[in-house]
Formats: structure tokens, sequence, C-alpha cells
């Protein structure tokens, strides 16, 4: 077959790889703003490109069969589920793939250890430990991401599932595992145990990602996910490092930063902290606080008036929440703006950081129906524009333009900046029922004397307003 022939240490093999991770880099960075972001995937997948195909022309890859297959099978399972997956479902999609990451790396730790083991000799301390990292790493966040995989995609119970003492069984699962790796540190070398032992820590490792995902609910999983994404990223480093790899050492550090920042971006955007998505329990699908189910009252209004209240506005902001990504109303809902516009009314959208179920969720359907991009405003930026505001259209949204946020200390989401819709001179809501959103709490807005609830599914609601100001 195809003889490889490059030296792993050469001068053009390091060339490559700064070349490849450049390109990550460049992609990332224009990964930032949504025109240029589609082009940034495909740099950065060039990038990737250039590292696969250069590592596999170093001597001493071997098993060339296997390699073709592997990458035939998976190029196919991929590029089909990349292509059939809906948008509601890409936070499963994101950490089925990040946890296969974590997966490989567990194994090619493994396999590293194996190799050493066979070849009879001490392994100096600067491979051994971060092959031990990456192998715990991997292994948890493999696992972790399954079942986050699982609870997204509803395979397995969403609420948070917990076992009597879990926060003491982490511990000791977590000291257990430190103690066994620092046993194969110091024991360094063909000892009988060493290889049972390697194989009892992956395995604990496994269970400790289980243990830890398995409490949390299947709303914070877009938050675990990206810390699970992190880790897989500090795990390919750790690999990296053992393996004297400089693309897998810069890609891992770059998943892993950029886990981290985004982890912590989301969390605050939610006003929550980290541990207390990891160890609350909250977010929960029904199992988090519940909405007080008092009857209050409340103002609705028909498509038809609806359409005549938006027809006459000088300025109209549309606030777009996950009801909209589920109802897949995107196309729908630009139809309205541009019958809007057409009419001389000023339309924008007011994008939360957290609307919808994942980083730039907003963003990217909106892209997908050629909003342009002009028309999408931040929250910090709309905000003081909305008491100027004639109309306020939500569009399954609830949480993120709850007032409680700002006025109810009880409230689970005081804190949590949001887009406020309550200062607009007019709102309507566009959703099915009463139902609170993903906090489970009731928002006070949609019994204000100034919102008319419009109910329906939001793709339904918003083509009859698109027919009905059509006939205006
Ligand atoms: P939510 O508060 O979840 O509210 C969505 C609303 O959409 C629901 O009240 C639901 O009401 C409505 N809806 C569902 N299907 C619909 C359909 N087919 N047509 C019309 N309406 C529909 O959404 P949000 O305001 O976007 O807030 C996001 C929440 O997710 C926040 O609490 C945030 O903290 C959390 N979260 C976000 C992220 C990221 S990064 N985006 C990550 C984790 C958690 P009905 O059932 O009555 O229709």
């Amino acid at each position: 077959m195809v003889a490889a022939a490059l030296d792993p240490g050469s001068a053009p093999v390091g060339l490559l790889y700064i070349l490849s991770f450049s390109l990550f880099i460049y992609g990332i960075r224009l990964g930032t703003h949504p025109t240029t972001a589609r082009r940034g995937n495909g740099i950065a997948a060039i990038g990737m490109a250039v590292a696969v195909a250069t590592t596999l022309a170093l001597q001493g890859i071997g098993n060339w069969w296997v390699i073709i297959v592997g990458i035939a099978v998976g190029t196919a399972i991929g590029a089909v589920a990349s292509k059939r997956v809906q948008m509601t479902g890409m936070p499963q999609m994101v950490a089925l793939y990040n946890g296969l990451g974590g997966g490989a790396i567990a194994l090619i730790a493994w396999a590293e250890y194996r190799h050493w083991i066979v070849e009879d000799f001490g392994v100096p301390a600067d491979e051994l430990i971060p092959t031990l990292l990456a192998m715990v790493i991997g292994s948890i966040s493999f696992w972790g991401s399954n079942v986050a995989f699982g609870k997204l995609q509803e395979l397995i119970p969403s609420q948070p599932l917990k076992v009597p003492g879990q926060q003491v069984i982490n511990a000791l699962l977590l000291v257990g595992l430190i103690a066994a790796c620092v046993y194969l540190g110091i024991s360094n070398g063909p000892g009988e145990l060493n290889e049972p032992i390697f194989i009892l820590c992956l395995v604990g490792a496994a269970v400790l990602g289980v243990m830890v995902v398995m409490p949390i609910g299947g709303a914070d999983m877009p938050v675990v996910i990206s810390l699970l994404n992190a880790f897989t990223g500090l795990s390919a480093a750790a690999a990296g490092i053992a393996l004297d790899n400089t693309a897998l050492i810069v890609g891992g550090t770059l998943v892993g930063s950029s886990g981290t920042i985004l982890t912590l971006e989301m969390a605050n955007a939610m006003n929550r902290s980290v541990p207390n998505i990891l160890f609350a329990g909250f977010g929960s699908a029904g199992g988090g606080p519940v909405a007080s189910g008092e009857e209050r009252p409340y103002r609705s209004m028909n498509a038809q008036d609806a359409a005549i209240q938006l027809a006459y506005a000088d300025s109209v902001v549309i606030v777009p929440g996950y009801g909209l990504a589920v109802a897949q109303a995107q196309h729908a809902v630009r139809e309205m703006a541009d019958e809007l516009e057409s009419k001389g009314v000023k339309v924008s959208y007011a994008i939360h950081p957290v609307a919808g179920r994942m980083p730039g969720h907003m963003n990217v359907l909106l892209a997908e129906a050629d909003v342009p991009y002009e028309q999408l405003r931040e929250m910090d930026e709309i905000n003081p524009e909305l008491p100027q505001t004639d109309v306020c259209v939500v569009i399954g949204a609830n949480d993120v333009t709850n007032p409680a946020a700002k006025t109810d200390e009880e409230s689970p989401i005081y804190g949590m900046p949001i887009i406020e819709v309550d200062e607009a001179q007019q709102v309507l809501v566009l959703k099915r029922s009463m139902s609170p959103g993903f906090a489970g709490i009731d928002n006070d807005l949609f019994y204000h004397p100034k919102t008319a609830m419009v109910f329906g599914d939001a793709k339904a609601t918003v083509s009859e307003i698109v027919s009905e100001l059509g006939n205006l």
C-alpha cells in the first residue's frame, strides 16, 4: 500500500502542522460573525484535513485497510447525520461528536500504554502523566457526553436522576482515580498489575462521567456539553503532549479554552454558576420549579387583529425564542418582516444570548431564513430602544422576557438579564398556551394589560398574520 515516509520530527511535518492549526485559528476567527461563520467552518475543516493527511504520511503508520475502512464509515455516518439533523437536535449531535472525540483519546491513551508495557520499558514521566490524564478525562468525556446525548434524545429520562450519597460516591471515585494514577506513575514499568489498574481507571472514569451528568436536567445539557467539550479538548492536548504531536496539542488547547469560555458565557447569561448547574439539579423538563397554576386574567387576540396592530405600528421588535425553533417558523417570520417593511414599518430582532437551547441558536435560525444581519440586535443594544418601540412580538420566547428576573428575588431566574419587552408600548406574545418555558415559572408579562396573547403554533400563527397583512 502507500509507503508512509515523513519523519515526525522533520521540518516539513512541523510546517504542515503549523499550517493546519493556523487554519483552525483563522476558522474560529471567522466563526465569530454569522456572515463569515460558514466559510470559517470550511477553512477549519481544511486545516483538519491537512493535519490528518500529514499524520497519515508519518513513518510508522500502518494498518491501511483499517484506516481506510474507518475513514469511509466515519465520513458516511457523519455526512448523512449532519444533513439530516434538525436545528433543535443540534445540541445532542454536538454531544455525540464530542463524546466520540473523548472516547478516541481514551483509546489512544490505552494503546500507547499497552505499547510501552509490551516493549517492556519504563515510560518517561513527561509522556506517562499526560497519557494518564488523557485516559481519565477522555473516558469521563465519552461517557458523560453519551448520557447527555441520551437525555436530549429522550432515550433516557431527562429529569435529574440522583442516587443517595451521589456527591460522596463521586468524591470517592475521584480520590480513587487520583490514587490509582499516582500508583501507575510510581510503579512505572511492566509490572503485572499495571494494565489491569489502567483498565480499572478507564472504567472508574466512565462511572464518574455517568454519575456527574445523570443528576443534571435535560435543559441544562447545552452548558454541560460545552463543559465536556472543554474536557475533550484538554484530553486531546494531553494526548498530543504524550505523542509529541503539535497539531493535537494546539487543536486540543483551542477546544479546551474555547469550550471553557463558552461554558462560562452561557452560565453568566443565565445568571447561574457552573457548580450550580452541575450540582443543583435545576433545568429538568418538568422537574424544576413549577408555575403557580393560579388563574389570572389575561388578554388574547386573533391573528387578524394582531396583523392590524402590527400594520399600524411605526416600529416593531421581534423577540425570537425556543418555540420559534421548535415550530421552524423562521421563514414565515422573515415573510412577516418583509410585509411590514413594505408598509413602512421599521423591523428589528432582539437577540438574547441564551434564547433557545444552544449558543447562537437564534442567529443561526434567522440567518437560515436570510434575515438581514443588520436587523439582528444584541440584548444590551436593543433594550434602551424598547420604551420607544410600538409593538414587541414575542415568538416562542418566555424566560428571556420574564420581568421576574429584574424584580422577584425569589425567582430562580432572578438576576438573569432579559429583553425588556415589558418596556415597549404594546406586546404580542405568540405561543400555544399559558405554559411556562424552560425555567418552569409563570411570566408576569403575559398578564400585563399591554400584552395580548396570540395562541397557536408559531409557524401557523405567523403565516396567518402574513396573509392578513397581505389583505390590508
Ligand atoms: P423558553 O423559556 O423555553 O420558552 C419557550 C416557549 O416556547 C414555551 O413557553 C412554549 O410555550 C413555546 N413554544 C414551544 N413550542 C412552540 C410552538 N410550536 N409554537 C409556539 N410556541 C412554542 O425559551 P426562551 O425564552 O428562548 O428561553 C430559553 C431558556 O433556555 C432560558 O431559560 C435559558 O436559560 C435556557 N437555556 C438556554 C441555553 C442556550 S445557550 N440558549 C442553554 C441552556 C438553557 P407553549 O408550550 O405554551 O407553546
